[in-house]
């Protein structure tokens, strides 16, 4: 009997265009691929822990369009309990309209849609799911009370709490004490702890961060690998190397897989180079959904560095 892990946040449309470079303000890229496919951080970090094994049950906003059903479908067929969607009656389907170039760089633009729908009032409506996981995993697309009111409130019951505050946000300190396992990126490292890297140092960011509450701070480092400081350990890691076509969804399949690691044991290596590996196979193929491998992948992928789980 497995236990149930939850994550609530954003789903998106992604629109991507893959172009052999980022247009600057004004220019025009004749010659982009087109693709569509399903992202957003929520949906991303869900559809990962599903594609690895776990029980998961995903609470989201949905809009009042075609996307709505299709995504439902999408997440059932991801073996993803579905009970706890939301749909908007006035709005559309999260957006995120995205430029990949032939060297991996980025950008995105978001339009929230029914994510900003996410509010405090509904969380009643999933409490249920909250209090009888073993974890619970949040991201910063959907409204910022929100995230805070359900990590209080899964603190309160003894439920342990993952967040991932991207698109980086400040946490406040009530929020941040309510806080189990912080995962941030360079840039969401320094808006949390009002540190700068450079000067300061991953290590004495993640020392302030974990101050806070945070028992385990994970810094991911992209290339440079992870850095994490757990119950005052210090864990590192080494990038797999890999060829990078898009690196959309990476942080969120890192994630989704450091959720099924964490879900059942403590912090360790081998739970970082789990969830490393997984997001170093979805660097190599396009889009976030579609790029997201499942638990045999891994593995096969982690024999071939050498490593055993
Ligand atoms: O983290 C990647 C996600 O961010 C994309 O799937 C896109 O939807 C944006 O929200
Ligand atoms: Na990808």
């Amino acid at each position: 009997n497995q236990q149930r892990i939850t994550i609530i946040g954003s789903s998106n449309i992604d629109m991507v265009a893959q172009v052999p470079h980022l247009p600057k303000p004004g220019e025009t890229v004749g010659n982009a691929i087109y693709m569509q496919s399903f992202g957003g951080k929520g949906a991303n970090q869900a559809v990962a822990a599903a594609r690895l094994g776990g029980n998961i049950t995903f609470v989201t906003s949905l809009g009042n369009d075609m996307y709505a059903t299709l995504l439902t479908e999408h997440f059932k067929n991801n073996n993803i309990d579905t009970h706890y969607i939301q749909y908007s009656s006035d709005t559309s389907t999260g957006t995120a309209l995205i430029f990949v170039s032939d060297d991996a760089e980025n950008c995105i633009a978001v339009a929230p849609g029914a994510n900003a729908e996410l509010s405090i009032d509904k969380i009643q409506s999933f409490e249920a799911a909250v209090i009888s996981s073993s974890i619970v995993i949040m991201q910063a697309e959907i409204p910022y009370e929100t995230i805070k009111e359900i990590s209080l409130l899964a603190h309160k019951k003894g439920v342990k709490v993952m967040v991932n505050p991207a698109p980086a946000v400040p946490i406040d300190l009530d929020f941040m004490k309510s806080i189990d396992i912080l995962v941030v990126n360079e840039t969401e490292a320094e808006i949390v702890s009002g540190l700068n890297i450079k000067k300061d140092g991953i290590k004495k960011i993640s020392q302030e961060l974990s101050s806070k509450g945070p028992k385990c701070v994970v810094v991911t480092l992209g290339s440079k690998g992870v850095y994490c400081l757990c119950h005052q350990k210090e864990y590192t890691v080494d990038s797999f190397k890999v060829k990078a076509i898009d690196t959309t969804g990476a942080g969120d399949t890192f994630c989704g897989a450091l959720a099924i690691a964490l879900a059942e044991n403590e912090m360790s290596i081998k739970a970082l180079q789990y969830a490393s590996a997984a997001a170093a196979i979805s660097v190599t193929r396009m889009g976030a959904q579609p790029s997201i491998p499942y638990k045999e992948e891994v593995i096969k992928f982690l024999k071939e560095q050498n490593i055993n789980l």
